[in-house]
């Protein structure tokens, strides 16, 4: 980011200049910093270690740009639904690089991944085996699968987004992997149980989780083979790895994560002599939240009896939830007035019409009016993928920025537009 002019540059552009090409609400999205993500992936974890791969999760940010980027990047695609599926063959990308995720999976969705040949489906629980067993047969296929594990490990997050749990809706316990899962799945003919799958939370800024969820897996791995004679070929680690919000250190190294994993992994490996697994990340938050910020107008500004400044903008909880939902803290930058004191502590105010719509408590801000745009940062992921049309507002478009020029990837939802499945 560069912050050399009076009004704010976001990776070489003007921001204010943008705010009145595209108009506001506007999400701005740095493809320059997406591929430095990706370039620090490669360094640290995908050519720094042999046998590994890192997928993108994409319900982080999913645009076909999006998916495009990825791509070219050379990372796997981490998708969760038919629709995740659907956009990314669209966009050009591979079924076989992408790893199909989801703790209920629908027949229809089961069926378009065997269809479209998804490379590994994640699978959740023991009648999602069955079916998908059931339908890979009727295909004559027989479909690479990971287990869904759930280590029993909590994650020091916001209990929405902790995973890793023993009291998740997500996955096999181990031991459930163990006596039934696995025996089962070695029994069936249109399976081919690849290996095993953790995520054990999101905007985790410690190792810890992983480190702890990935010894359960280890040891439980060991019990498999003693008991079947079965060896995993892949272990993935799932994602998780936080990124700086207002309030929080510095964002993560991905090394801060993959090598203690790694060493452990790679010690297992050594002691038993079997060759090592396949071990693959899943990244989502940690490529594209920084990367992204959220453009708005300030509209009214006022202060309430009881003293507090609100400012209110022409977007907020449709364009992002997270602040109502979990609670997340963000910066935000006064566009224009970048250089004035920063006196006044404001509530940036969403325009929807409950009390809970906020998108940024007490920042610091110089004195705001009419007009004034405010930028607010890290919005990159679960925002856009997360958007709705709340109030009947539409969302707003998807600018990126590269070598310090500007591309429309999504264009703004008009009224129309959200009208369009009516009768
Ligand atoms: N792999 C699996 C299986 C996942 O469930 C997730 C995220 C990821 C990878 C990517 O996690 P990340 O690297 O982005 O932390 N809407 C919430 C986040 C939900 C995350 C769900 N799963 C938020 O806005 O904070």
């Amino acid at each position: 980011m560069i912050m050399n002019s009076d009004t704010f540059m976001f990776h070489g552009c003007d921001v204010a200049a943008l705010a009145a090409k595209y108009g506001t609400p506007l999400y701005l999205v740095s493809e320059d910093e997406i591929r430095k993500r990706c370039a620090e992936i490669k360094r640290d974890f995908t050519d720094k270690y042999d046998n590994t791969r890192a997928a993108y999760a994409s319900k982080a940010f999913q645009t076909l740009e999006m998916i495009r980027i990825i791509k070219s990047e050379g990372l796997s695609l981490d998708v969760v639904s038919g629709g995740e599926i659907y956009a990314a063959v669209k966009a050009g990308f591979d079924p076989a690089d992408m790893v199909f995720h989801g703790n209920s999976k629908t027949a229809g969705e089961i069926g378009e991944a065997l269809d479209a040949g998804v490379g590994t489906i994640v699978v959740d629980n023991l009648s999602e085996l069955e079916l998908m067993d059931q339908m890979a047969r009727d295909r004559n296929m027989k479909q690479e699968v990971l287990f869904r594990v759930t280590p029993g490990v909590d994650s020091h997050t916001h209990q929405y987004i902790s995973t890793g749990q023993a009291d998740s809706k997500f996955g096999f316990s181990t031991e459930e992997t163990v006596e039934t899962a696995v025996p089962e799945a070695l029994k069936m003919e249109g399976i081919d149980l690849k290996g095993v799958h953790f995520h054990v939370g999101s905007q985790l800024l410690e190792n810890t989780s992983h480190i702890m969820a990935v010894e359960i897996i280890i040891k439980m791995l060991e019990d498999l083979k003693d008991k079947y004679g079965w060896t995993a070929r892949e272990i993935n680690c799932g994602g998780g790895f936080g990124v700086h919000y207002a309030g929080d250190p510095s964002r993560t190294k991905i090394s801060d994560f993959v090598d203690p994993v790694m060493k452990r992994i790679e010690e297992a490996y050594n002691r038993c002599g079997d060759p090592r697994p396949m071990v693959t990340i899943e990244p989502g938050r940690w490529i594209i939240a920084e990367a992204g910020i959220t453009v708005y107008e300030v509209g009214s500004v006022k202060t309430n009896a009881a003293g507090r400044v609100y400012a209110g903008v022409d977007g907020g909880f449709p364009d992002n939830p997270r602040t109502e939902l979990y609670n997340a803290s963000y910066e935000v930058e006064a566009v224009e007035k970048l250089k004035l004191p920063h006196t006044v502590k404001t509530t940036v105010a969403g325009k929807c019409c409950e009390s809970g719509d906020i998108v940024a408590y007490d920042v610091m801000l110089p004195p705001l009016e009419r007009g004034d745009h405010l930028a607010v940062l890290a919005t990159g992921a679960y925002n856009y993928s997360m958007s709705s049309n709340y109030n009947r507002i539409g969302r707003p478009p998807v600018v990126m920025l590269k070598d310090g020029k500007d591309r429309l990837t999504v264009k703004r939802e008009t009224y129309e537009d959200m009208l369009r499945n009516e009768m």
